[in-house]
């Protein structure tokens, strides 16, 4: 969602603040803004509609040099994007907030507001904290207790950063349900919702915990819990080079995320499998203890997150023959579930701070599931920090809203934990050394599919003029096919639907035309005769096909069938080297019609609303 960074230092703390907003813009780009403050009486703030950009443009032209800011970059959730709705907002002309999240409480704290005189500028919920703030602070508080008192009123999620100009020296900061990083520095001191926003000026961090409130000053940094106790947390180092946020060679980072895959996924599978097996402990010490008792396993997440759910639900069953579930975070936690005794609850999640997977993850715990596992790419997010048992993902930080290495990575780790729970369940030592192997044989294999990149370009051309698509798969490749038709529309506003092969008949084959492209992934597996068939009922229909097919599938191009070769892989790890030339196909459909790749309309990289 949005992304907020601030900064209290010995230097000009602008660039460091419009730096950290270019890197979080991959959270929200419809507007964005400054607030500053430097020895005048009133903060000094600049808004823009648009992309930081925009603000730095107008920033160029009217500096705002100080050495206590705060910024954000906006997606709208109250009220249309535009100058009065972009953060920071302010009560009075001394106080400045922002804010990620959304105050569910907003509307009766904004009647309340008002009776008692205050004015609203804008329709964001966000005002209606920065004026909670400015009254406790006219009552006689400080800035720290005037937050501390508001947020006792506040319900919903939130980071929230305030400054006030008769204060020059601090920050105060505060989580709930929102993440929020401090940044330690020497001498200066930094917040943002996502440590990638701060990597060019520290790499030590602090995560807040829920219910902090931060008291942040150059030298010192004083956090008390909900309770107001005085805390510490501890310090960690980033882990990933600061290198790793930038674009590099490539045009775009979805491109270089994908590229980044054979890499990624070497990193992911390093340490936890030998040349034949699972390395149990290499998943956790307690790993052993929890997976022998797993009856059913009930998987969580959402979007491409979901997705690499669905997958890992066929190898779940097929391989350790227990029963598994997945469902969308958004309807799991809104529906009365029958709960099956020892079920192992997953969560999956790239960022580790998607609203709704985190609130179905609090709520399994209080039904009493018997264990929850994650599976993420962030350290420290708030998914890490509140699961009994971790498998990171090693993609590094994944830019592109439109997600890639995170998808595979998370594959490769959901595989790795099938296996070990497969041992457990009767998986015999040559089988299990049998997939290990093909799991060794992906980053290759993934190389040998980003080969193929320029004639999937040259297909991409045929996908530019149409409005609609559909993508098909059988089996684990059927979450691949809803993969791929994500990504296109994700990406290119094509509308793409995903269906398993064998329900076209019952509905979508009345679609098909010429201006209806078929996509198809087509491993050989015993499903593959199936699929064949079903190609042939779309080009009976004058469908147009495209085809990643095995060599030994044996689809042979025709008329209105464009076939692609994929080298041949392990039925088992398909699904993750089948998913690389859908990304490249709709990277390239995007470029083609010139999209904005890495930062789609309407959508988000994380989303910690719900
Ligand atoms: C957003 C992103 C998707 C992502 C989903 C879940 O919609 O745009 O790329 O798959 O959130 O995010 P998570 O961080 O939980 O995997």
């Amino acid at each position: 969602m949005c992304g907020i960074v601030g900064a209290v230092s010995e230097r000009d703390v602008q660039g460091i603040l419009l730096e950290g907003l270019r890197r979080l813009e991959y959270r929200g780009y419809d507007s964005a803004g400054m607030a500053v403050i430097n020895g005048k009486p009133e903060v000094q703030r600049a808004r823009e509609v648009g992309k930081v950009a925009a603000l730095a443009d107008a920033i160029s032209a009217n500096p705002l040099a100080g050495h206590l800011g705060i910024a954000h970059t906006r997606w709208a959730t109250h009220g249309e994007p535009s100058q009065v709705n972009a953060h920071p907002h302010m009560s009075g002309d001394r106080l400045a907030i922002v804010h990620n999240g959304i105050i569910e409480n907003y509307q009766e704290l904004r009647e309340e507001l008002k009776a008692e005189g205050f004015e609203f500028t804008s329709q964001t919920d966000t005002e209606v904290v920065a004026h909670l703030i400015g009254k406790n602070y006219k009552a006689g508080g400080n800035l720290y207790n005037a937050v501390k008192t508001a947020i006792g009123r506040l319900r919903g999620a939130f980071a929230l950063a305030v400054v006030h100009a008769n204060e020059p020296d601090h920050l105060v900061v505060c989580r709930e349900g929102s993440p929020l990083v401090v940044g330690v520095g020497i001498g200066e001191n930094f917040i943002a919702s996502d440590q990638l926003a701060l990597l060019p000026v520290t790499d030590r961090f602090m995560f807040l915990e829920e219910g902090d409130i931060a008291d942040i000053r150059k030298d010192k940094i004083e956090i008390h819990d909900r309770e107001g106790q005085a805390v510490e947390r501890s310090i960690s180092r980033f882990e990933h080079g600061a290198d790793s946020a930038d674009k590099g060679e490539y045009r775009h980072y979805m491109l270089k995320e994908i590229y980044e895959q054979p890499k990624v996924i070497k990193a992911t599978m390093e340490g936890r499998i030998t040349a034949t097996r699972v390395l149990e402990q290499a998943l956790g010490t307690d790993a052993e203890n929890l997976l022998e008792n797993v009856r059913h396993v009930q998987i969580i997440a959402c979007g491409t997150s979901y997705h690499a759910g669905m997958v890992a639900r066929y190898w779940i069953e097929d391989l350790a023959g227990v029963p598994c579930s997945v469902e969308v975070a958004s309807e799991f936690r809104y529906r009365k579930h029958v709960i099956q005794p020892d079920t192992l609850f997953l969560c999956i999640s790239q960022s580790g701070e998607t609203a709704d997977t985190l609130a179905a993850l609090r709520q399994a715990k209080k039904a009493g599931f018997r264990a929850a596992l994650a599976i993420c790419n962030v350290p420290g997010s708030s998914l890490v920090r509140e699961s009994d048992l971790v498998i990171m993902t090693q993609a590094g930080p994944e830019i592109g809203v439109a997600s890639t290495k995170a998808f595979t990575t998370q594959l490769t780790a959901l595989l790795i934990f099938t296996l070990a729970l497969a041992r457990h369940n009767g998986l015999n030592a040559e089988r299990e050394a049998d997939i290990v192997k093909a799991i060794h044989l992906l980053p290759g294999q993934v190389n040998d599919v980003l080969a193929l990149d320029g004639e999937i370009e040259e297909m991409s051309k045929a996908f530019m003029d149409k409005n609609h698509s559909l993508f098909l798969g059988r089996g684990s490749q059927y979450p691949v096919a809803m993969e791929g038709a994500l990504k296109l529309k994700e990406i290119s506003y094509i509308h793409a639907e995903a269906y398993p092969a064998g329900e076209l008949k019952h509905g979508p084959l009345a679609l098909v035309d010429s201006e209806m492209p078929v996509v198809t992934v087509a491993p050989n597996n015993d499903l593959v005769e199936k699929l064949k068939s079903n190609l042939e009922e779309v080009r009976a229909r004058g469908g147009e096909l495209f085809v990643f097919a095995d060599k030994a599938a044996d689809v042979k191009p025709e008329e209105g069938l464009h076939v692609m070769q994929i080298p041949s892989v392990h039925e088992i790890t398909a699904p993750i080297v089948y998913t690389v030339p859908l990304q490249l196909l709709s990277y390239h459909v995007a470029v083609l019609k010139g999209t904005d790749v890495d930062q789609p309309r309407n959508l988000a990289k994380s989303v910690t609303v719900e």
